[in-house]
């Protein structure tokens, strides 16, 4: 069997300077909060053009922090899509708020701006929940449409977080989705673009004060700037509100810094997979991807539909080619979330894309000899 995502060519890659990283974590000995992680912070921010960048335990609680922040909860509605990974949507009742859930777009995979609106005018309309916050998806590496999305946001006067857990690093017309969003986030989970070898997260935004309240919030509510003297006790001691423990390890900060390093290149490398398979693919299948008018995805997933999904799933698996289904039940389907409210209309695109999506093996390391037998091996296949 192939690897569908082959970590280990990327060490091999960097391996003296991840060991030399390492190293240095260990001699200084600063496991939690060393100097790593605000080097790390900096060079995130600086990657994308954001102000600042918090990080923290994993994508999930990147996610949490600022909803948080913002003190959303019981009364407001949160708007998601529902064609996407659990951690999405399940933030948003952790705080009390209701997650609405809007339909993609069947081209992109992405929230749809026209279906959004109508969400938010049948929350507005039914006058029970308040709009406050919009949780768009960057799916499989691709940017949202986030022109429009903020636009809209604006409108409504309502947050926009980009999760950018599967996208850091993407872009539309040369600029990342920090641009127009409120807050983006990522997670650093292994097989992600930009992953260390555990977990971690980070939250991107242009509000320092912001940034000052998910630091508070990441360490247990500790006290931080604005929150008055802390009357010669250590800030730490003294909690300000109410938060949690989600830090970033410096030893997956040293990590992520030699990975950063090289990310810009493996990000061309996937496009150049991209581009291979779009070409191999192309009219054998119902659809290859299509990326936003200007944008550049980071490719985190590549994922055809076919009408006999499974049947190319168990071909493929018979070749030695391994796939994944991203995702086979959307949220709305899903027990502890089907009471949730949807969109006008339901989510008919979601649960069509359910049926047949298919991932195949993509990584910036798949040479074009083993990628050839995988396009093979799908056009070999007679569903
Ligand atoms: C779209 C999306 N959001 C959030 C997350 C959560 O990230 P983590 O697993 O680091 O908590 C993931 C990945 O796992 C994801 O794919």
């Amino acid at each position: 069997m192939l690897p569908f995502i082959d970590l280990a060519a990327q060490q091999a890659r960097i391996k003296p300077a991840l060991d030399a990283a390492i190293a240095r974590v260990l001699a200084h000995g600063a496991y939690v909060m060393g100097p790593e992680v605000r080097g790390l912070e900096a060079r995130l921010a600086a990657f994308c053009g954001a102000a600042r960048a918090l990080s923290c335990a994993n994508g999930t609680d990147a996610l949490a922090l600022p909803l948080m922040a913002w003190e959303i909860g019981a009364g407001d509605a949160v708007f998601c899509p529902a064609f996407t990974f659990a951690a999405t949507a399940e933030v948003i009742p952790w705080t009390g708020a209701t997650p609405v859930f809007v339909d993609i777009r069947p081209d992109t995979y992405n929230l749809d701006p026209d279906h959004l609106e109508a969400a938010i005018a049948a929350v507005v309309a039914e006058g029970r929940l308040r709009p406050a916050a919009v949780i768009a998806v960057d799916l499989f590496g691709q940017p949202a449409d986030y022109p429009r999305l903020a636009e809209i946001c604006r409108r409504h006067g309502v947050k926009l977080i980009a999760d950018s857990a599967q996208g850091y690093g993407c872009t539309l017309h040369g600029r990342h989705p920090i641009a127009w969003a409120d807050v983006a986030t990522t997670s650093f989970f292994p097989a992600k673009p930009l992953g260390c070898y555990g977990d971690g997260g980070a939250v991107l935004t242009h509000d320092p004060a912001l940034w000052d309240r998910m630091d508070s919030l990441r360490v247990h509510g500790k006290a931080v700037a604005g929150d008055g003297a802390a009357n010669g006790h250590d800030p730490k001691y003294l909690n300000a509100r109410i938060g949690m423990n989600s830090r970033l390890d410096t030893l997956q900060a040293a990590i992520l810094l030699e990975k950063l390093a090289i990310f810009e290149d493996e990000i061309a490398l996937r496009q150049e997979v991209a581009d291979r398979y779009a070409r191999g693919l192309a009219g054998v299948c119902l659809s290859v991807p299509a990326v936003i008018p200007g944008g550049v995805s980071t490719w985190a997933q590549y994922v055809i539909e076919h009408r006999d999904r499974d049947g190319l799933a168990a071909h493929l698996k018979g070749a030695g080619v391994p796939t994944a289904v991203y995702y086979p039940v959307p949220m709305h389907r899903q027990a502890p979330y089907a009471a949730f409210p949807r969109g006008p209309g339901g989510l008919p695109v979601s649960d069509a894309k359910a049926r047949r999506v298919l991932a195949l093996p993509m990584h910036p390391y798949l040479t074009p000899m083993v990628q050839d037998r995988i396009i093979e091996a799908v056009r070999g296949f007679n569903g």
